[in-house]
């Protein structure tokens, strides 16, 4: 079959992964564990073209051109590389991520279309190797091909993939902050931190031990461990991004009431944590029978969607192709 069309989900991270070893092969400095989202994927059809003379790619409808296009092109010379093949192909792709959710997109859309161009071009489909693949897209998209909740290891090559983690069922509860303002991706940012933070070695030192102790605390069910390390881990990252030189704040004036609201709720009884990723927007993390008073307590401050742990990337028929 030359073509194929895949669905996968957006993820957050609770350790996050913030920094690459090696840019080229994609490769973390440290390991990360994150939550598959139950809403707002990408569809990603990929179709072999044997007599095309480029890659094209359409998003939503439109003709994508510029980095977008480049990143597409870039990511099916490795599928292209590994196959043997040297066809091109058309790939079509709609994400269900409102514009405003402020959800990166990367990570669904790179983890849909590892698995729709790993079926097109016959790679193998097994969720460690489309991992491994899908790494090369995005980094936090090697976390969304796995259901429910990931860890990625570090690794090198052929083990930096992402692989199930057993944890206590949760929500997420995305508060949408509206910022105003145009960020830098994450991609630059990772670049900066790495260069001239001087906090950056200590977060490589303290996510190590975060992610250990989140695998420990997801092995007990704690969900209590699971949120301070959370909260920790989000805020020693955006503590290492400000130090940056020149400095880069993601944080919103919002986005720190937000945390100081979960705190407040916690010391009222209501248990949840906080995180954060490249943006203003903040996450809460909470038991479900909690989620919705969560959800409540944060609506004045954006738009909250409560989240539950969400498929891996999957294969669709042929009538969903796009
Ligand atoms: C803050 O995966 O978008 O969301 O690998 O350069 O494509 P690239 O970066 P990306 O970075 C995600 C950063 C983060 C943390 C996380 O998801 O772990």
């Amino acid at each position: 079959m030359t073509t194929a069309t895949a669905r996968a989900y957006p993820n957050i991270a609770l350790v996050k992964y913030w920094g690459k070893r090696d840019s080229t092969l994609m490769l973390p400095l440290t390991g990360s564990m994150s939550m598959t989202l139950d809403d707002f994927p990408t569809t990603t059809t990929v179709e072999r073209m044997p007599a095309a003379e480029a890659d094209t790619f359409q998003l939503n409808e439109e003709a994508a051109t510029g980095e977008s296009l480049r990143r597409v092109q870039k990511f099916l010379d490795i599928v292209r590389e590994r196959s043997g093949s040297t066809d091109f192909a058309a790939v079509r792709s709609r994400n269900e991520v409102p514009t405003a959710a402020g959800l990166a997109s990367s990570a669904s859309g790179f983890a849909a279309l590892a698995l729709a161009a790993s079926m097109a071009y016959g790679l193998p489909l097994d969720p460690a190797e489309v991992s491994r693949l899908a790494r090369r897209g995005s980094g936090s998209a090697t976390r969304s091909v796995i259901p429910h909740f990931a860890v990625w290891r570090a690794g090198d090559d052929v083990t930096s993939v992402a692989e199930p983690i057993d944890a206590p069922d949760m929500r997420m509860i995305v508060v949408v902050v509206d910022a105003g303002g145009k960020e830098i991706s994450s991609r630059e940012a990772m670049k900066r931190t790495v260069l001239t933070s001087p906090f950056h070695d200590a977060w490589v030192t303290s996510t190590e031990l975060a992610l250990d102790s989140m695998i420990s605390a997801c092995a007990d069910q704690d969900f209590t461990r699971i949120g301070r390390i959370t909260e920790t881990n989000a805020l020693r990252m955006h503590a290492t991004i400000q130090a940056c030189d020149p400095p880069i704040r993601y944080l919103a004036p919002q986005s720190v009431a937000i945390f100081d609201r979960i705190r407040e709720l916690r010391d009222a009884g209501l248990e949840t944590y906080g995180t954060a990723d490249a943006g203003p927007n903040v996450v809460a993390i909470a038991r479900p029978e909690d989620a919705d008073a969560v959800a409540q307590s944060l609506a004045e401050f954006g738009t909250v969607r409560v989240m539950a742990p969400g498929p891996g990337a999957a294969l669709l028929s042929d009538s969903d192709a796009l």
